[in-house]
This record gives structure tokens, sequence and C-alpha cells, in this order.
């Protein structure tokens, strides 16, 4: 099998997961070395493969005698010829067009919930679009959309608990009741590798990962200060100064506040009742509580 972004955030735990279950798989990124796979229990065998989704042959050259394709690459910031239109849309069209001509049996693109083809948001419509292309190349294509994924080396739950613990007031996207339902990363990357190893009793074409509950944005920074044992107080912000504050961080180095970011916390992201997630993969989702402890007592 070939994980496209193998050595991502998600994408590396993907690999693990193949590996643990005795699979061979190919890791493409484009900078391999960087593989760490924690987890790997050495059952199958790994190649790690320096390539470019956005150069057509080379990505033609990685897939061939591949069972299973898997397209984990994000693109958070557009800078030159990377644009979500790029990346999202036409670099995922043709990993799917690649993967089909070569006889690949199964291609799964790794999306996100809200994704949206008429979105106002760059971002959300290009993932939309993405889908609707992969799905148009690649007959039988599934579409995994993760909610907003938390993990010990995440982007996400990390700098909350780094926030709760710097500032005496915290900063709310808008009034902060933006819904949303956090997943353990390792749980998006279990539910890819059932997919992946067909192991799946529906033959939905759409599975939304996400976690056991559903917060608010303030209920869940409150949540986390709780369980620091931090107290907290919030300062509600209108999210065009935050668009504003993005747009200014997005040109530093180390960047820790996109304009997709900000356009994700607009608008709700929870799973939707009437698509399968995690329970219809025979999984049962981490809370959020136990993926605050594993980050704070670094297990
Ligand atoms: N993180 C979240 O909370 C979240 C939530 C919902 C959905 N998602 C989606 O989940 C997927 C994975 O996200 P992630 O957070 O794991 O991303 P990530 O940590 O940024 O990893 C991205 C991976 O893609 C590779 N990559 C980037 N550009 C590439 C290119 N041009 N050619 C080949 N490989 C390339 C990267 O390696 P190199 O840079 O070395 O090439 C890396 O392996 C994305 O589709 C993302 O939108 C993420």
């Amino acid at each position: 099998m070939t994980v496209f972004g193998g050595t991502g955030f998600l994408g590396r735990r993907i690999v693990c997961r193949l590996l643990e279950k005795a699979v061979d798989v190919r890791a493409v990124s484009r900078h391999p070395h960087k593989n760490k796979c924690d987890n790997a229990s050495g059952k199958g065998r790994i190649q790690q493969i320096e390539a470019d989704i956005l150069n057509a042959s080379s990505i033609a050259a990685v897939v061939g005698g591949s069972r299973v394709v898997v397209n984990a690459v994000s693109l958070y910031v557009e800078h030159g010829e990377q644009t979500f239109e790029r990346v999202h849309v036409q670099a995922a069209a043709d990993l799917a067009t690649a993967s089909r001509d070569a006889g690949v049996e199964s291609f799964i693109q790794i999306s996100g919930i809200g994704s949206d083809a008429k979105s106002r948001s760059n971002y959300i419509r290009a993932r939309g679009r993405g889908e609707e292309a992969v799905k148009a190349t690649f007959q039988g294509a599934v579409i995994v959309r993760p909610a907003v994924m938390t993990g010990p080396d995440d982007a996400f739950i990390t700098t909350i608990s780094r926030l709760v613990r710097l500032l005496p007031i915290y900063p709310l996207f808008g009034n902060g009741g933006t819904r949303l339902q956090p997943v353990y990363v390792e749980d998006v990357a279990e539910a890819v590798s059932r997919l992946a190893l067909g192991q799946n009793s529906t033959d939905a074409s759409i599975f939304e990962c996400a976690g056991p509950r559903i917060y608010s944005y303030r209920e869940l920074v409150g949540q986390i200060a709780t369980q620091l044992k931090l107290p907290i107080r919030f300062v509600p912000v209108p999210f065009p100064l935050w668009s504003m504050l993005a747009t200014a961080t997005e040109c530093l180095p180390g960047v820790f506040l996109t304009r997709n970011q900000v356009d994700l916390m607009r608008c709700d992201n929870v799973a939707a009742n009437d698509l399968p997630g995690l329970q219809e993969l025979g999984m049962q989702a981490r809370s959020i509580e136990d993926v605050v402890y594993m980050i704070e007592h670094d297990v």
C-alpha cells in the first residue's frame, strides 16, 4: 500500500498501523527522512520514497504495484505554486488518475469535516472540490473526513494548553460558541487502516471520523483548564480581528494561526448523523480527557 503524506501528523500513524498489521507500505513525501514511525512493530516492511504530489510523472512511478493508495497530503498555508486548488484539487485528481491507470484497487482521500465545494473560504472550497475531483476520477474512491485531530504532537490541544497556562484572559474565536468534536489522531489512523484493508461492513464512500463528545469551543477550553487545574477567564474576540491577525502571521516563520483555521472556526465542525464513522468501523473513540492526560504526562 502507498501512503502519500506518509510522514505527516496523520500519515505516519496510518503507516504505523499498516505496518503493525503486517502490510508492506510505501511512505511518500518530499522529505522522507523525517519519517518517525514510533510504534512500528516491524511486521510489515516500509519503503520511504521521495516524491512530490505536484509532479505528475513522479507519482505515476510511485503508485505502480500498490493495491491501495491513501492521500494524506496537506497544505495549510498557500505559497508560490502551492495553492489550495493546486494541492487539494488538481494534485489529488492527478494522484487518483495515476492510481486508476496503474490498476490500484482502492483509493482513500483524506479530506475534512465541513469540506464544501461551494464555500466562500478558498480552503474549505478546495477540500470539497478535491473530494469531487477524486470521486469523478477514481470510481469507488473512499473519502475520510476527520474532525480536528488531537494527539501528543498536535497543533490544537497543545496550543490551547499552552495558552491556558500563559494568558490571564483567554481570547475566544467569536463568542466561543462554535461546536467541535475533536478526534484522537490514532483513532483516525486506525479507521483508515481498517478501510484500506477492507475491514468495514458498510460499502459507504464517505466516513466522518469524530470524537465521542461535541463541545462548544468555550466548553472545550474550559474543560482543558479544569483538567489542568487552572483558573480561566474568557474574552470574546470578533472573527474579522482573528482574520487580520492570521493574515499578518501567515507571513512569519513558524506560523501559529492561519486564515483557513479562522475560516474553519466560523462554522460548526461536527460529524453528520447520517454518515458512518468510527462506530461503524467497529471502534470506540478516545475521549479528549484521555488525550489531554497523554499530552500532559508524555505517554
Ligand atoms: N490536522 C488536523 O487536525 C486535520 C483535521 C482534518 C483534516 N485533516 C486533513 O488530514 C490530512 C493530513 O493532515 P496532517 O495534519 O497530517 O498534515 P501534515 O502533518 O502537515 O502532513 C502532511 C504530509 O504531506 C506531505 N506533503 C506535503 N506536501 C507534499 C507534496 N507536495 N508532495 C508530497 N508530499 C507532501 C508532508 O511531507 P513533506 O512536507 O516532507 O512533503 C507530510 O508527510 C490533510 O488532508 C488534512 O487537511 C487534518
